[in-house]
């Protein structure tokens, strides 16, 4: 099962390209732009990784974030990324960006998105990787600071499908950012956000009413609500789960308690994700493995994830057509 896993066509629809920062990469770039870290060593950093909650963990991903200072360094990041996405056989990835992480400490939107999009575009045409870009609000900061991202993201919108809302959920509720994500809905981006992750159920119904979003990201919350999950089966709305990121930061206490399979035997369309690989121990085939490792599925079963994601992702109708067809057809000749 593992070769099968190894070699299974992937998508992935959750990543934060901020997430994918190795310690080995943060202290190249902490040397090269002078940057001080609180870390003596690779494994000093990896030692500090240990985290209680969400808010623990975003604490160090912000920490962590402010080696990034030039063009290239979110290029370098990037172009990593998709190294690691070629060896998990990942065809098209949609990621996330923060760039009021970067702007808050005076890099500016340009710097951030520029970087990004190189190693994106270098991607397709050496890697064969195809991408959308994801640019989120920050929620534990104001409606103001949000429009103020939405006003420099105005010059780049060719290179942005969708805006979506992450960090801290709990006491950051999506109806603070409802009238950013309208003005976000009016100007052609397609919405996504974090909910039901750490937050209860009643945060996704709010962010689906609210904020219009086409997925949910997370969403493993969904389970306290037995109309929610019926609702979500019948307009198969997607959830971008992160299972080894849920394990890390508590969400469940061991992976044999996770309810992913069984949402995927519901009918939900669930898919797999590795959120902030660098920091969770694991990119895409590592998230397969561990769900796989605790709640053993078919290949029918596995192959489905991506057959989800396939059908939740934002490319196009023949892009789709074409990437199911390599899936079902890789299921096919591997039973
Ligand atoms: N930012 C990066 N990873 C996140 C997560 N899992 N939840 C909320 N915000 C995040
Ligand atoms: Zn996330």
């Amino acid at each position: 099962m593992k070769e099968f896993i190894q070699s299974l066509p992937k998508v992935e629809l959750h990543l934060h390209i901020e997430g994918t920062l190795e310690p080995e990469l943060m202290f190249e770039l902490a040397k090269r732009n002078k940057v001080d870290i609180p870390f003596n060593s690779v494994t000093e950093v990896r030692d500090a990784y240990n985290f209680h909650n969400l808010q623990s963990f975003l604490d160090i991903y912000f920490q962590g974030a402010n080696v990034l200072i030039h063009e290239q360094d979110f290029f370098e990041l990037t172009w990593a990324y998709l190294l690691r996405c070629k060896e998990d056989n990942v065809l098209h990835t949609e990621v996330f960006f923060d760039p009021q992480a970067h702007t808050e400490r005076g890099i500016s939107f340009d710097t951030v998105i520029n970087g990004i999009h190189r190693a994106l575009v270098k991607a397709a045409t050496e890697l064969n990787i195809s991408s959308k870009l994801i640019m989120c609000f920050l929620r534990h900061l104001d409606e103001v600071s949000a429009f103020e991202t939405l006003a420099q993201a105005q010059t780049h919108k060719d290179k942005i499908i969708a805006v979506g809302l992450d960090s801290t959920e709990i006491g950051n509720p999506a109806g603070k950012f409802e009238r950013v994500f309208n003005q976000a809905l009016e100007q052609g981006f397609l919405t996504v956000a974090h909910a039901g992750e750490e937050g209860a159920a009643s945060n996704i119904y709010e962010a689906l009413n609210l904020l219009k979003i086409t997925r949910i990201d997370h969403g493993v919350r969904c389970t306290d609500d037995n109309e929610l999950v019926k609702q979500l089966v019948t307009e198969r709305t997607p959830l971008t789960v992160c299972p080894l990121s849920n394990i890390k930061l508590k969400v469940f206490e061991r992976m044999e308690q996770h309810n992913i399979v069984s949402l995927l035997r519901k009918g939900v369309c669930v898919t797999i994700n590795s959120d902030d690989p660098a920091y969770f121990g694991g990119y895409m085939t590592d998230n397969f493995l561990a769900v796989n490792n605790a709640l053993p599925m078919n290949k029918t079963e596995i192959g489905q994830f991506t057959l989800n994601a396939i059908e939740a992702s934002f490319i196009s109708q023949s892009e789709k057509q074409r990437l199911t067809i390599a899936t079902q057809s890789y299921i096919d000749q591997h039973q």
